[in-house]
């Protein structure tokens, strides 16, 4: 059974044949709106959520499925000390298809194994989010034509940003990528990343601190939130979470053509008032990521058989 765990688990050219299938979405969504009649996504989010639940049901429900949805975890039986692996088994019973998040790395495989249906990953702890990058690709597709020759400022919590760990991995594929790693040195993008993906591959990348520096060479900027839930310690906490905050008079400093990315929720990191700056593209990426995950779950419907 195809699950999506990570977003290595899509090659470059499946990647390409999602993009396009969500571009013919958005050209032509009655096309779609019963290709899923009488299926079913269960959504098991152990973790908060706004944007991705929402999304993968929006998704859903503009295909014409239908959706299933866990309680919050503490109203369903994971507060009754149900595993994982039994969650899904049972619920596979339920639906065509999953897509969990999970505040542990490594839950999503863990599902996928036991799963009788397709899972999608929609977040393990600090590890990835295929489907966020999904959304970034498309709308780095829809802003830059091209995936080829693009500087990439990642800033923010890099160590626990999963986001940045599956766009890194993702975009490590494409020719020409260079990333610059803005974070505080507490925060800096795990060897893991840096090691198995990006020297690897021999993607060229800066480590620095400074945000207003580092601009004028960007061809995106990817700010990100400090991933509260994830330290160790609140004090922690609080000393880093204004390392980096975006405002209209550092985006004088960033070329007319940088675009800026953020997977949401943000806090403080971005000003409000450079929301208005054309090159702001976060809101452009939550409606790309409806659409991805449209594209994916047809993909993977058809994949097993159930359409
Ligand atoms: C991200 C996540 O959950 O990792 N949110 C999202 O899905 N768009 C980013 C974050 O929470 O900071």
């Amino acid at each position: 059974m195809r699950s999506i765990i990570d977003v290595m688990d899509l090659s470059v050219e499946e990647l390409d044949e999602l993009i396009a299938s969500a571009e013919d979405i958005i050209e032509d969504p009655d096309k779609y709106a019963e290709v899923c009649r009488r299926k079913k996504l269960g959504t098991l989010f152990f973790e908060p959520s706004t944007r991705t639940r929402m999304s993968f049901e929006a998704a859903m429900y503009e295909l014409g499925g239908h959706v299933i949805s866990m309680s919050e975890a503490g109203s369903s039986s994971a507060a009754k000390g149900e595993s994982v692996a039994d969650t899904i088994k049972t619920v596979s019973n339920y639906v065509d298809i999953i897509a969990m998040r999970h505040p542990k790395e490594g839950a999503a495989l863990v599902a996928a194994r036991n799963a009788s249906v397709p899972v999608i990953n929609a977040g393990d702890g600090g590890h990835c989010h295929p489907t966020q990058t999904l959304a970034d690709l498309l709308t780095i597709h829809r802003e830059k034509g091209s995936f080829e020759n693009l500087t990439i400022g990642l800033c923010g919590d890099l160590k626990f940003g999963r986001t940045v760990h599956s766009l890194c991995t993702a975009m490590s594929r494409y020719a020409g990528t260079k990333f610059v790693l803005i974070s505080p040195e507490e925060l800096k993008l795990p060897s893991y990343v840096k090691k198995g993906v990006l020297r690897k591959k021999d993607i060229p990348y800066t480590q620095t601190t400074d945000l207003e520096g580092s601009l004028k060479d960007l061809d995106i900027l990817y700010m990100t939130r400090i991933q509260r839930e994830r330290f160790f310690s609140e004090e922690e906490y609080l000393r880093l979470k204004d390392s980096y905050i975006l405002t209209e008079e550092k985006m004088k400093l960033a070329p007319e053509k940088m675009i800026v990315m953020h997977p949401l929720p943000r806090v403080n990191e971005i000003s409000v008032s450079v929301d208005e700056d054309p090159r702001a593209c976060y809101f452009k990426q939550v409606l790309n990521g409806k659409y991805m995950r449209m594209a994916l779950i047809i993909k993977l419907l058809k994949e097993a058989g159930r359409l």
